[in-house]
């Protein structure tokens, strides 16, 4: 749980005008020069001890109404069937450029780093299994300081909790490019199907990364499609200023339940749907639906 200590501490920050996380980041390790270019590093911080917290309004197509922070937001599915437990999901979006806001309390500030994060996984929006949870994703970012959004690659990562995120192995993506992301108990993969893709169905990936994992210890009981907002490596603590995506569409929603073979395979319809929502950034950040009969799940980035 996020302590009171902890939002005053940000949204003060932000208030004064000392929100100038590069300072401190200069001094990590976060940037590793690497000819002209480096990489930053979202902290992937979520454990199951520290669950989000806060209320949603369940609706089958409807947009979240919740009024208290979370630095997530997108569709969560729970497991209706006490008997069987989700295994795979999957979706297939287009990586969503970082931009520099220029609304709201974090508007154009050049002295500090944006970036937004899109995953999907098994029992990794409440964290409430407490063997572990299951996720992969894409993160993107926008460098203020220097204003050139292509040198800031989007890192493609994995994490069966407790274990740490890795990144894919052998994998890289672009803004603009289209993946699919399959997150199962026994692998992982992302498949990168490049530019200007609207459908992948048939198509070979230019690249596939697959990692095998044990995931025996994911209860199953929920899948999510999410947009979050983590903290900076070396910077926690304080969720990053979420940069302009403009709008993330999680396509070819599914997700499998039920035994070794077979089970049965169903989309979104019926997820519960939030958003995120961090005061010291103007509050609501996002706004997101589920739409298509449930086959698809968008988050549009909103400043109010
Ligand atoms: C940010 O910069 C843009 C482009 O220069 C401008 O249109 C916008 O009004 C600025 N926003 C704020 C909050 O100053
Ligand atoms: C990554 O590429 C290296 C070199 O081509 C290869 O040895 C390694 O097996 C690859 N790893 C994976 C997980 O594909
Ligand atoms: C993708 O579309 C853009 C704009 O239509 C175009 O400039 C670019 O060459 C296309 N790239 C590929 C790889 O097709």
């Amino acid at each position: 749980m996020k302590s009171p200590t902890y939002l005053i501490t940000a949204s003060l920050l932000f208030t004064l005008g000392l929100a100038t996380p590069t300072t401190t980041l200069s001094k990590t390790p976060t940037r590793s020069n690497d000819g002209q270019q480096y990489q930053l590093r979202l902290l992937h911080t979520s454990t199951p001890s520290s669950p989000s917290s806060f209320r949603t309004t369940s609706s089958r197509i409807g947009i979240a109404s919740q009024q208290q922070e979370s630095t997530k937001g997108g569709a969560l599915l729970t497991s209706d069937d006490a008997t069987s437990s989700f295994k795979q999901i999957q979706t297939t979006f287009l990586i969503p450029q970082a931009k520099i806001p220029t609304r709201g309390p974090t508007a154009n500030q050049t002295t500090i780093l944006y970036a937004s994060s899109f995953h999907i996984g098994i029992d990794s929006f409440s964290l409430l299994c407490p063997s572990g949870f299951l996720r992969a994703g894409v993160d993107i970012f926008y460098d203020g300081t220097l204003g050139d959004p292509s040198l800031q690659k989007p890192q493609a990562w994995y994490q069966l909790y407790p274990s740490d995120p890795s990144v894919f192995p052998n994998f890289t993506v672009a803004e603009g490019e289209t993946v699919r992301v399959t997150v199962g108990n026994t692998e992982v993969k992302i498949e990168n199907f490049g530019l200007n893709v609207t459908c992948v169905n048939g198509k070979i990936p230019k690249q596939v990364s697959t990692v095998k994992i044990d995931g025996k210890g994911v209860c199953g009981k929920e899948a999510g499609w999410i947009v979050e907002d983590f903290p900076l490596a070396g910077l926690p603590g304080i969720p990053v200023a979420l940069a302009d995506f403009g709008s993330v569409r999680f396509g070819g929603v599914s997700v499998k339940s039920g035994g070794e073979e077979g089970g049965i395979e169903k989309n979104a319809e019926g997820a519960t749907v939030s958003d995120i929502w961090v005061e010291a950034q103007g509050g609501r950040l996002t706004s997101c639906e589920v739409g298509m009969e449930g086959g698809e799940v968008r988050c549009d980035r909103v400043f109010e």
